[in-house]
Parts: structure tokens; sequence; C-alpha cells
């Protein structure tokens, strides 16, 4: 974490990585986040998987089910209860970077499907990690659009880990935001509560607290905006004046009025964006699924040998 904001806050445009959000806090405000009104990809997703579940399962027929970015795993309910229902739920894998979050998650789960071995995997998703053996078929998910934090060849990088790790009988399930009305993307990032904005500004508390930094979190505002040429949310913390902070381990870091540290991308997709890159990855589409209102997809793909 040190390095990396090293590198994000010494070197221009400044940035730092998503990633970082997820500190305990930054977990609780995403899961709010994730009921706000304008936030409509979780719900949307949810739906979808309610609706195409039943035959993505009888289709798979999936034993293990992995999950990357687990988060609070609500959405994984739904999968492992149509396992369950088919007859074949062993072992369920969810990987995340937020350990207490992780760990929270996984006991939780344990106590509502006693009968499945639940085993956490505490990872940063973008780094090459090993999966604990698991019975087959498995299904590989990775739900919420949180693809759409990485640009194209990160993308492909990490999709290209999960293509290596399958066999030729699992399936990966992806999840991804869709292009729209810029109008509609803009207010799921920039909600009338300010969940979002408070999001965005714990990073800098996060920095504070485990980097003894001393940002002045009332000297920088949350913006975000949407991008029709990049097809993607660009979400920002601008300094509202010029002035200097200290990080112990790094040194001074000083903005100039209205200087922004770039916080996070969101890609917004189409089906040959997505299917491009799973082909670029070792992956190939074998189903599209997308919502009725267009909003939000699912993918189903399997691993080409
Ligand atoms: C978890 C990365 C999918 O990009 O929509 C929500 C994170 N950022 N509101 C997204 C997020 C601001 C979210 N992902």
């Amino acid at each position: 974490m040190l390095r990396d904001v090293r590198q994000g806050l010494t070197t221009m445009p400044k940035q730092l990585s998503p990633k970082y959000f997820y500190d305990e806090r930054g977990s609780e405000l995403f899961e709010e986040i994730t009921q706000l009104p304008e936030y409509y990809l979780t719900r949307a997703e949810r739906l979808l998987l309610e609706k195409k579940i039943p035959e993505i399962v009888a289709s798979v027929r999936p034993c293990s089910l992995v999950e990357l970015g687990a988060g609070s795993a609500t959405k994984t309910r739904i999968i492992l209860d149509a396992m369950r229902e088919s007859g074949c739920a062993e072992c369920y894998v969810p990987i995340d970077v937020s350990k207490d979050f992780l760990e929270a998650t996984a006991q939780q789960m344990q106590a509502d499907y006693s009968s499945v071995r639940i085993t956490p995997v505490v990872s940063d998703i973008t780094e090459p990690f090993a999966l604990p053996p698991v019975a087959s078929p498995t299904l590989v998910v990775f739900l919420g659009s949180t693809i759409g934090n990485f640009p194209r060849a990160e993308a492909v990088r990490l999709l290209s880990h999960i293509a290596r790790a399958m066999g030729p009988s699992d399936r990966f399930l992806l999840g991804a935001d869709l292009v729209k009305d810029p109008a509609i993307i803009n207010r799921a990032y920039n909600d009338s509560r300010g969940v979002t904005a408070a999001f965005n500004l714990n990073v800098l508390a996060r920095l504070n607290r485990e980097l003894g930094a001393d940002f002045p979190l009332k000297d920088f505002e949350h913006r975000a905006f949407y991008s029709s040429e990049h097809r993607r949310i660009e979400m920002h913390l601008v300094a509202r004046k010029a002035h200097t902070i200290v990080i112990p381990e790094i040194g001074e870091v000083s903005f100039k009025e209205g200087e922004t540290i770039r916080t996070e991308l969101s890609y917004k997709y189409d089906r040959a964006t997505l299917e491009d890159i799973l082909q670029a990855s070792g992956l190939s589409m074998e189903k599209w699924m997308p919502a009725d209102d267009g909003a939000f997809a699912l993918a189903l793909a399997r691993a080409e040998d």
C-alpha cells in the first residue's frame, strides 16, 4: 500500500487504486451505496441473477463456487441456493482484499450453509492467486461490474489468470454494467445523500489512519463524471485550495487549487467489447444475458483449450 500510494501521489496526474477504498468503513459505505435508489447496478444484477441462475446451474451443474471480490456475498446466496437445489454445493471460495469483511462474511455464510465447505482466500485479485482444491465443475463468478475498475489490458491480465485456472467443465460468470444514457450513470455516482462522496473521501481517512498522513478531509471534494469518449466513470478527489500534506514515509505532497487525485475508473460495456476482452483472455462467451431494459448484463464463458 505504501509503495502504491507513493507511486500514485508523486507522479502526475495523481491517482490512488480503488482497491484502497475497502477498509472496514469503506466496505460498509459500499454496502450502503448498493442500497441507494440511484445506484441501479446491484438491483439490476440481482434481478438478472434470480431470473437466469436456474438455467445457468442446470447447464453448468457446478459443485463449487469461486467468487472474486466477494464483498458481503448477498448475491452469492442466490447461486448457492440454486446449486443446493440441483443437488451439488460442496465448496464456496470467496476471494477478497478486505480481510475483516471477508472473514465476517465467511462466518455468516458458514452458519447458513453448514454443509458447504467454505474456504475464504484473502487476496488482491489483480495478483495471480492459487485456488484451494475444489470439487469440479467450478463456477467462477465475478459480479457487480468490478471488472469495470480495470482498463482493457489490466482486465485481460486478470481474466487470463482465471482462464488458466479453469478446466474444460468449469464456467466463468461475469456481471457487467452497460453503456446507457449518461444522466443515469452520472446519477449513480453522484447520489443525493452523499454516500458516494463519503465513500470516495474515506480513502483519505484511511491514509491518515494507516500511514499517518494528514489529509484535511474538508479541503477535498468528491467529483464523478461519465466520459462518453472513454465509456467510463472517473471518480476524483478535488483539492478545494492549494495546500501541502505530509505522509511520514513518503514526504510532502503538494496540491494546487482544483488539482485532483483520480481514485477510480468504472468502465461501461457493450456485448462486442466484452466478447473482445474475454477472447483476448482465452475465454469464449457462451451466453449473453442482458437485462430487459439493457442496464446490465451477465455473460457466461468457458476457457478455450
Ligand atoms: C464495485 C467497482 C463496481 O464502479 O460502480 C460504486 C464501485 N464506486 N460507487 C462501481 C463504486 C462508486 C463500483 N464497483
